[in-house]
């Protein structure tokens, strides 16, 4: 019986309290340590005091959903049939080193466990300057499918972060890619001789991308943000997609993660993972119950200890709420959700035309740190502005977000970058490791199904 059958026929039983049997717990306590090392003008967007205490005033760590859905799903059951053992019972919610969830024969091993040849249906997804091979290589070695960030790194740096991967463990893996980089094919190749099992992709690659990756067996998966673009991309040939609601990075549209999966898998065959505003397991599974067939996330690994943002970064993303983030063009002219800083304030406030020669420059630093050549930029230029219609001043923007991303989250220069993020930001806060992660969102899951009668 599928997960999404189990579901419904679950309705008809008798249900318990609609508290939980279980609340979710820290497994560690947010840090004690005062913003000191914020910088200043960072303040004005982060909440007063730090949090020494886990947050009364957060909503997502209290109870779960009052109400089943009652609605049937509409899409077609495409999660696999598991028939022989039911789901493991587990009880409470570990607070720390959880116990290894037994998934395997569960309603939580789904399709793309088998296709990308993970225990777990988490994705941690590629972020630029965020996802290195450390944060990578933790998620594939803890069960998920950790994905590499590409699109800021130079092909060198690509080399030796797969290499880097490949050192530390022998599960799957992934390689985000920006299919308009001028050495994409080469790219391509890299990714194919090293027997990557996946390649994702921001925006929708071109078909010739697709085949060549498919003809070399390597697993396609870009992100999408609508219907009609899971559509296209399915008849492209690729394996899976990322559905992103409006609640994640802002880039991909307005529509919300809980619309948009059940949209986008009533529309395609192909795996859907749901991706915008996950953190738990009580997300795992109604991303199940909506049609997914898994969830995909990246503020939350941000905010684990093998991401290597620095400290007092994540500890700007621990604080701030729910409505501290904003999507804003100011940055490079696409839609972007980032913390509510007083630099973005500023860039809002700007006249793009003062915008302009600064994002001139970032274009400039952009060659230097990722090693493209000025033809190399303009080709790649071009080749932007043709895919995604954009003016000469937005695509002379587009540097921005690349390097001004870099000087928060890598250089830890907070007022002099952006903080690119989910809105899920506002309910996270603690850090623990991926390790940890991964076994408390199964665990999380199983006593969610549990509770649901499932
Ligand atoms: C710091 C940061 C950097 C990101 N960089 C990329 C990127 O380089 N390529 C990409 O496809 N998506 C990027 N994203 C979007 C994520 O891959 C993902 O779609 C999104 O974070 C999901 O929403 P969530 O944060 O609510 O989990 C980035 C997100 C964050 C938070």
């Amino acid at each position: 019986m599928s997960a999404q059958k189990r579901t419904m026929k679950a309705s008809t039983k008798k249900r318990k309290s609609t508290a939980p049997k279980a609340k979710p717990k820290r497994t560690t306590k947010p840090p004690a340590k005062k913003r000191a090392s914020v910088a200043p003008k960072a303040k004005r967007t982060t909440k007063a005091p730090a949090k020494s205490a886990p947050p009364k005033s957060k909503r997502g760590s209290k109870a779960p959903p009052k109400k089943r859905a009652s609605v049937a799903p509409k899409a077609k059951a495409k999660t696999r049939a598991r028939k022989s053992k039911p789901p493991v019972r587990v009880t409470a919610v570990p607070t720390s080193a959880p116990k290894k969830a037994k998934t395997t024969k569960s309603a939580l091993h789904t399709r793309i466990c088998d296709m990308f040849g993970i225990e777990y249906p988490i994705i941690q997804t590629g972020m630029g300057w965020v996802s290195g091979a450390s944060l990578t290589s933790a998620t594939s070695r803890a069960g998920g499918l950790g994905i590499l960030a590409a699109a800021t790194m130079t092909f060198r740096e690509l080399q030796e972060a797969i290499a880097k991967v490949k050192s530390r463990t022998d599960k799957p893996f992934g390689v985000n890619m920006r299919a308009d980089q001028s050495d994409i094919m080469k790219r391509v190749d890299l990714l194919i001789r090293e027997k990557v099992k996946v390649a994702s992709f921001a925006q929708a690659p071109g078909e010739r991308v697709i085949k060549t990756f498919k003809d070399a067996g390597v697993l396609t998966m870009p992100t999408i943000g609508a219907r009609r673009h899971a559509e296209k991309v399915q008849a492209w040939g690729v394996d899976a997609v990322i559905a992103q609601g409006q609640e994640g990075g802002g880039h991909t549209g307005h529509i919300p993660t809980s619309i948009l999966i059940p949209d986008v898998s009533a529309a395609v065959d192909i795996p859907v993972v749901g991706a915008g505003g996950f953190r738990d397991g009580r997300g795992l599974v109604a991303a199940l119950a909506l049609g997914g067939a898994g969830i995909a996330m990246g503020t939350r690994f941000l905010l684990t200890k093998d991401s290597q943002v620095p400290d007092h970064v994540k500890q700007i993303y621990l604080d701030t709420k729910a409505n501290g983030t904003v999507v804003t063009k100011a940055v490079d002219g696409y839609p972007q959700r980032v913390i509510r800083t007083f630099l973005i304030e500023q860039l809002e406030k700007a006249n793009p035309l003062t915008r302009f020669p600064r994002a001139a420059l970032n274009a400039l630093s952009l060659m230097k740190v990722t090693g493209t050549s000025l033809p190399e930029l303009i080709e790649e230029g071009l080749a932007m502005k043709q895919n995604q219609e954009l003016t000469w001043a937005q695509l002379a923007m587009a540097a921005n977000a690349p390097m001004l991303t870099k000087a928060s989250i890598v250089d830890g220069r907070v007022e002099a970058g952006i903080l690119p993020t989910g809105q899920i930001t506002g309910v996270i806060d603690e850090i623990p490791t991926v390790a940890e992660l991964l076994q408390r969102i199964m665990a999380e899951a199983e006593a969610t199904l549990e509770r649901l009668g499932a």
